[in-house]
């Protein structure tokens, strides 16, 4: 732990779980406790619960729990650390410079050395676009319709055409040769010793979320090949996690995003007034750049160019955009290839007025599949309808589905009755398949899950007990007192956890469970943490029945420890004082005033 638990805890009190949470997503007050629909898997009806009293979050659908630190360390991607600075900051509280471990730091400089080097090559490429043997370069950018203005607002640049210069500047600024190979912008070969990997090419810097530098596009002037270079992946650039031009699109006062193909095209839209268009790098779009997308939208619009890769690669992006829970929209740039085209030829106006068209997913994936069969002959009419079902059961939501095949059914021809039914059956076989495959996943050899049905057994009394405790801390630990005690709890994580209900008890007279959680530093461990803490009773309507459940719950927790001392006895003078305690435990009853 890099701070004090003191600190972190204060820190922690501070930030209001329900405030920050509400900041990422909207929450809805509902009686105790405030829920929104899961950020973190995709659903329609809200199962995600912020509770204020126990300042724990916790997701009935995937599981998800936790203190508002665990939240950002899922939401945020922030490691521990970086949780607490982003909440002390948000909380005016200022936090003593952290000590980093040392391979942190390693890391930590490593990748700010990486974005360095790039940072510089990028100002290189800048520069030299605008000197002499940069006037070709900066010829064929402004050819193509950039304004200077665009051309400074993407950073553009050029490299030239000596076969090390970048080399030769970034060594006289001192990088040494390893950080400068790892960086991907220079390459050593026996040959040739150390070289550019850019050479003699307009440049495009790519950055990340915050706009820093993480590599480069480099694009022939004119119809060479191979049309572009690219920066291999290094340890901050990572094709399938970032988007071209996110930085500015992110923070766009347009509604949705404009999903492109290429570099060109972002950069003219954004000339074009549309600064919400971003592009996946040069490879397929991905469900990490979905997810991202998520972050600041449900709605998408797909402006991929219309020949065949493209149409190939918008009928990819759409279910990926789907798995995330963004319906995607398709834009016609008809008779034109690409947006940077469509500008060029038609213009702003024009563009808004393809927005305002775009074609919904399904209706364009229907449509593309239309155009793959003979609708005159009745059996590729079968088969294209077929595809419609398929296309149409993917469909969840009873409503939209029924407006969809009502659209289908109007465009093509097809009885709407017929259609339903078939889209329901096939709906229906796909959710029995899914099930299906899913309890043969969880299939395992019998002793296995036998032995993982014993274990569970045990642990449910010592995880019952730890609820318990946390409901009704004043009522139980008077009556605990020598008879039960944190060593008791024979899981570790239980154990440890007890370990800090019981002292926090001692010593403040409370139990604070979100404070605990504070002190695992791994999402997982605080999620399982929260779960048990943060867990809501379900009372017996009579104290009676309350008293007889916890009283069988302690029994069965003490029971099961000395069971484990018995077998694991190695001092057989206490061999005595078990079997008393075991004798007498049948004969206590712990009583509860709740119900
Ligand atoms: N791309 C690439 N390598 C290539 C070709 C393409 O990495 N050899 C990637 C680039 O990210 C490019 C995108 O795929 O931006 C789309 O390709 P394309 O449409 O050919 O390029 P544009 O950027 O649209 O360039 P232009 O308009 O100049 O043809
Ligand atoms: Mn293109």
């Amino acid at each position: 732990m890099f701070y004090s638990e003191d600190l972190v805890e204060d820190v922690r009190s501070r930030n209001d779980i329900v405030d920050v949470i509400n900041s990422y997503v909207g929450l809805k007050k509902k009686g105790n406790t405030y829920t929104a629909c899961c950020p973190f898997h995709n659903e329609k009806t809200p199962s995600f619960h912020v509770s204020r009293d126990k300042q724990l979050y916790h997701c009935f659908g995937c599981g998800a729990a936790g203190t508002v630190y665990t939240f950002l360390q899922q939401y945020e991607n922030y490691t521990f650390p970086e949780a607490v600075e982003f909440l002390a900051d948000r909380a005016g509280i200022t936090l003593p410079r952290r000590e980093m471990t040392l391979q942190e730091r390693r890391d930590a400089d490593y990748s700010s050395a990486l974005k360095e080097v790039n940072k510089a090559a990028a100002g290189y490429f800048y520069y030299a676009l605008r000197q002499k043997n940069g006037e070709a370069a900066m010829h064929y950018l402004t050819g193509r319709g950039l304004s200077e203005e665009t051309i400074h607002r993407f950073g553009l640049g050029y490299s030239n055409l000596y076969r090390d210069d970048l080399y030769q500047y970034l060594k006289q600024k001192g990088y040494d040769d390893r950080l400068l190979m790892d960086s991907g912008l220079v390459r050593f070969d026996e040959r040739q010793g150390v070289t550019d990997v850019f050479w003699n090419r307009v440049m495009f810097p790519i950055m990340d979320l915050n706009g820093k530098v993480i590599g480069f596009g480099g694009r022939v002037m004119g119809d060479g090949l191979p049309k572009y270079v690219n920066s291999q992946e290094t340890r901050i650039y990572e094709k399938r996690r970032h988007l071209y031009g996110f930085h500015i699109a992110r923070r766009s006062r347009r509604q949705g995003f404009i999903l492109c193909e290429g570099y060109m095209d972002v950069i003219a839209m954004h000339q074009a007034g549309f600064d919400n268009a971003t592009a996946s790098l040069g490879t397929a779009f991905t469900i990490q750049q979905a997810m991202l997308l998520k972050r600041y939208t449900d709605k998408v619009y797909l402006a991929y160019d219309s020949d065949g890769a493209g149409v190939a690669a918008a009928q990819k992006a759409i279910p990926i955009l789907r798995e995330v829970g963004i319906s995607a929209r398709v834009i016609s740039l008809e008779p034109y290839k690409d947006p940077d085209e469509f500008m060029k030829n038609l213009g702003a106006d024009a563009f808004e007025e393809r927005i305002k068209q775009a074609e919904s997913s399904i209706m364009f994936q229907v449509r593309i599949a239309a155009g793959h069969y003979n609708q005159q002959d009745p059996e590729s009419r079968t088969r294209f309808q077929q595809e419609a079902v398929k296309l149409l059961a993917v469909l969840q939501d009873p409503l939209e589905r029924d407006n969809y095949i009502e659209a289908v059914a109007g465009q093509y021809f097809i009885d709407k009755k017929k259609l339903t039914d078939s889209v329901n059956r096939y709906g229906k076989y796909m959710t029995e398949q899914k099930q299906y495959q899913e309890a043969v996943k969880e299939e395992k050899p019998q002793d296995i899950r036998r032995q993982e049905r014993v274990r569970q057994r045990k642990q449910q009394p010592q995880r019952l007990l730890l609820t318990w405790l946390v409901n009704y801390p004043n009522e139980l630990f008077p009556q605990l007192r020598g008879r039960i005690g944190p060593e008791d709890f024979m899981d570790p994580l239980y154990q440890a956890l007890a370990n800090q209900l019981f002292h926090q008890y001692e010593i403040n007279g409370t139990v604070n469970p979100a404070a605990i959680i504070n002190q695992y530093e791994e999402a997982d461990q605080q999620e399982q943490a929260a779960s048990i803490l943060q867990t809501t009773l379900q009372l017996e309507p009579s104290p009676e029945d309350n008293s007889m459940v916890i009283t069988e719950i302690v029994r069965k927790v003490k029971e099961e420890s000395l069971q484990h001392q018995l077998t694991h006895l190695q001092d057989y003078n206490k061999l005595q004082d078990i079997i008393r305690l075991k004798g007498q435990i049948s004969d206590w009853n712990i009583s509860l005033t709740c119900g």
